[in-house]
């Protein structure tokens, strides 16, 4: 069955070498770390927090980010593992293409595009919304036209997406600087929350700390979470089943170490360093989100946390001004690497589409000079900027949550298939367990799937159902392995 071809491994590798297609490799495992930090750290922790606390969870928010950690951490061994053992840009594609087959990959591949372009675009649209808050503050207004929510086209939004498209398209290793810069500011404005933050906790915010489980009239139909709706179990905020709920869209704050994956091919030494990258990102950023979500609602009490803005707002319920400027700005550079990286990931994810020619192969040339596939992150830097300028995205995350989670369910089948089905492989790192693990994994994810809002679920098909069809008309017939099967 053609669309069930694997690309092997080794085939896979050898793709990399061409000349026309050889991508610079510059990264360490700091570099990589970094990067994953840079992409992580974002719009989850700066925005989601307050409105989860507020509405789902309460304080026990901070347990919804544990939750979401511990399901991110049996997934990221499982990434890890691919990784050091297939090192080729692509990332959850180019696992599913050497295990599952050709049509799983491009379903794949189109569905990283679900969460990396719209994450890309909603978190643009975040920072937009930081800058007009920055800017008001110091007496600028931007017309309600071309900036906030209800703008009818997002031009700060756009304009970022843009001016980071040329960053990309001009290397890796510049991408990496303005990257690392970025990183220590907002690392640094996330531990003076910890920090500072500490000496404004109240007791009294912390009781109940899972509040009494409340039916909402907030969350019914198509918003209600799958599994509610599944099990006719009346909608509910707060309690267990709200931590759950949370859960699941505080998840979209882990998203990213993922994408560290996909700059494998980037990487100096990929088997040794793509796991320290991938695990130690997660690592930090899981313990700074649970710090920091700890610290802001035992500083207001969780109903009065703000939904915009719930980091610097705290620091102003306490008359803390300044702090509340100095994180308003650690958020606005927090929030560009992450628009940066997802939109180098999905580049580097689509370069090896194109290179299968399941996506024209002409998109995958290499800059001679940068060594980037520039044209392709050109189309999708316009692309990304248009979808920032005119989609209000802020509801949208949970579709990005969505796609994320069904990448991280194939990868971790993907790991057990190769195991029986290349035992001879070399794999610098192995992930614990298996199939525990893994299964675990899914489990895991598919748990957090069903926790998601019907009408995201209806939105994620849709979505598929187009891939399906583009795949159809397009991919089928031009595959590059269907290119070799006719040859041989
Ligand atoms: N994890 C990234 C964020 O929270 C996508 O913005």
């Amino acid at each position: 069955m053609g669309f069930l071809r694997v690309k092997s491994v080794e085939q896979s590798i050898l793709d990399t070498e061409a000349p026309e297609h050889r991508l610079r490799k510059d990264l360490s495992a700091t570099d990589l770390t970094v990067f994953g930090i840079g992409v992580i750290v974002g719009t989850g922790i700066f925005v989601l927090t307050g409105r989860v606390a507020r509405e789902t969870a309460g304080p026990a928010v901070a347990l919804s980010f544990v939750i979401a950690g511990i399901v991110c951490a049996l997934a990221a061994l499982c990434y890890a593992e691919f990784a050091s053992t297939v090192p080729v840009a692509g990332s959850a594609y180019t696992f599913a293409f050497a295990t599952l087959g050709e049509f799983p990959a491009w379903i794949i591949g189109w569905d990283l595009m679900l969460e990396m372009m719209l994450g890309a675009a909603v978190v643009a649209v975040g920072w937009s919304g930081y800058l007009t808050s920055l800017l008001t503050s110091l007496g600028i207004t931007l017309p309600a036209t071309i900036a906030g929510e209800g703008a009818t086209f997002n031009l700060p939004a756009a304009l970022i997406v843009l001016l980071l498209t040329a960053v990309l398209v001009l290397g890796i290793k510049l991408s990496s600087r303005v990257n690392l810069i970025i990183v220590t500011i907002k690392v640094a404005v996330v531990l003076l929350v910890i920090v500072a933050g500490l000496f404004f906790v109240n007791g009294a915010n912390y009781s109940p700390f899972i509040p009494p489980s409340t039916p909402t009239p907030a969350v019914e139909g198509l918003a209600a979470p799958l599994i509610q709706v599944l099990f006719g179990v009346t909608p509910v905020a707060y309690g267990v089943l709200g931590i759950f709920s949370a859960a699941a869209i505080v998840f979209f704050a882990y998203i990213g170490f993922d994408v560290v994956a996909t700059a494998a091919e980037e990487t100096r030494n990929p088997q040794r360093d793509l796991p320290i990258g991938i695990l130690a990102s997660l690592g930090v950023c899981t313990l700074l989100y649970v710090a920091v979500s700890l610290v802001v609602v035992g500083m207001q009490p969780y109903r009065q946390l703000s939904e915009a803005a719930p980091l610097a707002d705290a620091f102003k319920a306490v008359g803390q001004t300044w702090a509340a400027s100095l994180i308003s700005i650690g958020a606005l550079a927090g929030l560009t690497t992450v628009v940066m990286i997802l939109m180098l990931g999905m580049s580097r994810v689509m370069f090896a589409m194109c290179r299968d020619n399941l996506l024209p192969s002409r998109l995958a040339k290499v800059h001679p000079r940068f060594g980037t596939p520039y044209l392709i992150t050109i189309i999708m830097g316009v692309v990304v900027a248009f979808l920032a300028g005119l989609v209000p995205l802020s509801t949208i995350a949970e579709l990005v949550n969505i796609g994320t989670l069904f990448a991280f369910v194939v990868v971790s089948l993907a790991v057990v298939i190769l195991r029986r089905t290349r035992p001879d492989l070399p794999r610098s790192f192995r992930t614990p367990l298996v199939p525990l693990v893994p299964v675990l994994s899914v489990l895991a994810c598919l748990y957090l799937m069903l926790n998601l809002p019907v009408e995201t679920w209806v939105r994620f098909l849709v979505w598929m159902v187009i891939g399906v069809v583009i795949y159809l008309a397009y991919g089928y017939r031009h595959s590059r392995l269907s290119e070799r099967v006719l040859r041989s």
